[in-house]
């Protein structure tokens, strides 16, 4: 599925032959972010190695001239309750626009529209950690909000979920857990 914006660049479902180029580009927008450990690119490729990969949730944003400038991944993660309870859910991460490309609405468009892919693929929710500022104006509330928590080490206000559709959280408590691809190999 692809769409168009008023900008006229493109969200599309990446392709095998993206590959290097989202490397590059994941590289250079985190190059500059001081919280970063530069290695998100490595975690991408690990990811797509892996079964929290949804080929269908990797996607990029295109300028009119098919240059990529922009690229986000949605993955599966679990819920788990301290009963045991398991729910599927999606980890948001990582999100990059190219730096001469930012503040141009190209971040929040890769948002909205990968939530849109995984509704249609019928998941039900997603989470993250992230920007306190930049995402609930998408729509992200705290991860608290649904009692929903992390094992990383990271503020609260950075913890954040979304329901993909209406109830998508209802009910749903416990500790996200992300794919081992996650960990520093
Ligand atoms: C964060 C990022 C994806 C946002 O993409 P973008 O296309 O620039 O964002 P948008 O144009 O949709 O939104 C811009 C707004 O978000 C805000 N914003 C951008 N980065 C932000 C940040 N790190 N923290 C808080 N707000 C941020 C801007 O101030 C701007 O606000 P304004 O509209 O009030 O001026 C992009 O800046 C990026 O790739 N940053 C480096 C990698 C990164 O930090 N990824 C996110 C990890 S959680």
């Amino acid at each position: 599925m692809e769409t168009f914006n008023e900008k006229n660049y493109r969200i599309r479902q990446e392709r095998p032959e993206d590959i290097p180029t989202v490397k590059v580009l994941i590289e250079s927008a985190f190059r500059d972010v001081a919280e970063s450990d530069h290695k998100e690119h490595l975690l991408v490729e690990r990811l797509r190695h892996s079964e929290a990969f949804i080929p269908e949730l990797s996607l990029v944003a295109e300028s009119p001239k098919g240059e990529i400038v922009g690229h986000i991944l949605l993955t599966r993660v679990r819920i788990v309750s301290a009963a045991g309870k398991e729910t599927l859910s999606l980890g948001v991460a990582p999100l990059s626009v190219l730096p001469a490309w930012q503040r141009m609405g190209i971040g929040s468009v890769l948002v909205l529209e990968a939530h849109r892919c995984a509704a249609a693929l019928n998941y039900r929710s997603a989470v993250l950690l992230g920007h306190k500022d930049y995402y609930p104006r998408l729509g992200y509330r705290k991860a608290s909000s649904w009692n929903i928590t992390f094992s990383y080490d990271v503020p609260e206000d950075c913890c954040m979920a979304i329901e993909l559709c209406p109830g998508g959280l209802e009910g749903v408590q416990g500790m996200v857990c992300y794919d081992k691809a996650f960990e520093e190999v």
